[in-house]
């Protein structure tokens, strides 16, 4: 279930999870990321324009563009309809993952302990969100699943900065975090996409 999922996050270092409350924002945000080298970018379904805004952002070249927050079947398929070429969940449940799986929608699933990995696991997904990962316990608690769970990888998010982001991604079970920290709610409303895109340049350097 995680074949794509994995490719995805093997596309860079670090995913933008992006909240747009303004769909003329779309557009210029995707194509800044892209430039500044971060093709996969995640819009969360947190805001009214944000399916209109995986319409838009799914027409820019060199872009991998995904639907996150996902929480309901109805959600998987708004998101599928709007050209989501993945989804993002901060948990899992079996509602939203048959969904997900019947609409053939690639899906990067929450879990934050042992059992929730595990659950996940018993259904083929390879590759997991860890989240929310610094409030439980950050690097240290990542990779310590590694040692009895190392077929299971992850993008962990949730607290990650361009500061910690390094220790994350030098973990073996590791495929790229993600974050927020690329596309700051003030620079989005300033329209100042050549911060974004430095931002995006110095998260795309980061070394894994
Ligand atoms: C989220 O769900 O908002 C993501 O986990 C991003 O979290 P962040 O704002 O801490 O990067």
């Amino acid at each position: 279930a995680s074949a794509r999922a994995a490719e995805i996050c093997r596309l860079a270092p670090v995913i933008p999870v992006l909240v747009i409350d303004d769909l003329a924002h779309a557009r210029p945000l995707a194509e800044a990321l892209v430039a500044g080298g971060l093709p996969v970018l995640e819009v969360t379904l947190r805001t009214p324009v944000a399916l209109d805004a995986i319409r838009a952002m799914a027409a820019v070249p060199g872009g991998v563009v995904g639907a996150g927050t996902l929480l309901t079947p109805e959600d998987v398929a708004a998101a599928k309809e709007a050209g989501a070429q993945f989804g993002v969940s901060p948990g899992a449940t079996d509602r939203l993952l048959d969904a997900a799986e019947a609409r053939g929608l690639p899906m990067l699933p929450g879990a934050a302990t042992a059992s929730e990995v595990m659950t996940l696991l018993e259904r083929g997904y390879t590759t997991q969100k860890f989240f929310p990962a610094e409030a439980v316990g950050g690097a240290p608690a990542l990779r310590s699943l590694a040692s009895p769970l190392p077929q299971v990888s992850f993008c962990p998010t949730g607290g990650i900065t361009l500061a910690n982001a390094p220790t994350y991604l030098s973990l073996p079970n590791t495929l790229c975090v993600g974050g927020s920290w690329v596309a700051p709610k003030d620079r989005m409303q300033a329209g100042d996409w050549a911060a974004i895109e430095t931002l995006a340049r110095e998260a795309a350097s980061l070394p894994r």
